[in-house]
């Protein structure tokens, strides 16, 4: 298997990089695509597809821009037929916690005569370093709709670790994993913590989810990324998802990643270096 290419749809997100890194580092071939690269491949443009799939035969699957929107059901059912038709045996599907239209998405796999893994998981600690909650950050306020609620913010190093365990080890086959970091916190202690290991003032703003998506609106964000937004703030975020699970032991045999040791290596890596980053831009 190490020498037949393991295809990793999703190469530079948040995950995705993180596995095809992993698993190059192991010494596997990776085939990792998104629409930039050569094979290029494109969840809005099916031509794409099969080439992409071609000569592979497991494959770490993120679908965009979110499992929760409702045309993606189908989506991942038309994905399943090409994916059979053209050799790929074993799917890991990275899914999200509380959302019905993912959780629909994910039983057209397990239903599909491929075998599967879903990885099912919480708010990534990443959306505070690479996503849209990093401008917040480096400017000093975090804007975001009102939700008092707690969220078991998971580590994508983790979620990584999981997706190259599924992918490259026996004894997964057919699991779903459901994965959170140790702790529950909510968007106001996410940012003092971050705040105080910085050891510079990060203001937490809560406003509204109308207001928060009129402003979208204004900044001309994508229709699909207003209606995201306003599902996981009014729907996703009261309170369904607040409970820590077990996914990472279960997976790893160790536990998830603390929210502090997050903010430790984000830290070194530079990313909220204001200097350094003004720097990069300029
Ligand atoms: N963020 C969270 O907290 C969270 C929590 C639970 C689940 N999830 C799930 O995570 C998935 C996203 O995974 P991720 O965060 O690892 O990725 P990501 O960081 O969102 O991936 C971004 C990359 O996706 C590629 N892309 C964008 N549109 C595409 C399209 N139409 N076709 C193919 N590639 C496209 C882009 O590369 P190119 O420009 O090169 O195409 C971009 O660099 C979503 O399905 C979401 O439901 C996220």
């Amino acid at each position: 298997m190490k020498n037949t290419p393991i295809l990793i749809i999703g190469k530079n997100g948040k995950t995705g990089s993180r596995v095809n890194q992993k698993l190059q580092a192991r010494g596997y071939e990776t085939r990792a695509v998104s629409r930039s690269t050569n094979p290029s491949f494109d969840w809005e443009n099916q031509d794409t597809w099969k080439s992409a799939i071609k000569g592979t035969r497991i494959a770490y699957v993120t679908y965009q821009p979110d499992l929760a929107v409702p045309q993606a059901e189908d989506t991942i059912r038309q994905f399943v037929k090409v994916a059979r038709e053209n050799g790929l045996e074993h799917i890991v599907l990275l899914s999200g916690r509380g959302e019905e239209g993912a959780q629909r998405a994910e039983n057209v796999l397990m239903e599909s005569a491929i075998s599967w893994n879903i990885v099912r998981c919480s708010w990534f600690n990443q959306n505070f370093s690479e996503s849209f909650m990093l401008q917040g950050i480096l400017s000093g306020e975090l804007i975001l709709p009102e939700a008092d609620t707690l969220e078991p913010f998971i580590d994508a190093d983790d979620i990584a670790d999981v997706v190259v365990a599924t992918l490259t080890e026996p004894g997964h086959k057919n699991r779903l994993y459901e994965l959170t970091g140790p702790r529950a916190l909510n968007f106001a202690q996410c940012v003092n913590e971050i705040s105080a290991a910085l050891g510079r003032s990060i203001k937490y703003t809560a406003v509204p989810i109308d207001d928060y998506i009129h402003a979208l609106k204004e900044q001309g964000q994508p229709e699909d990324l207003q209606w995201l937004i306003h599902l996981l703030f009014t729907v996703v975020f009261d309170g369904r998802n607040c409970e820590v699970m077990t996914g990472v032991e279960e997976a790893l045999n160790r536990p998830p990643t603390d929210f502090k040791t997050y903010i430790q290596k984000t830290i070194k890596s530079g990313v909220w270096d204001e200097v350094l980053q003004k720097q990069a831009s300029a």
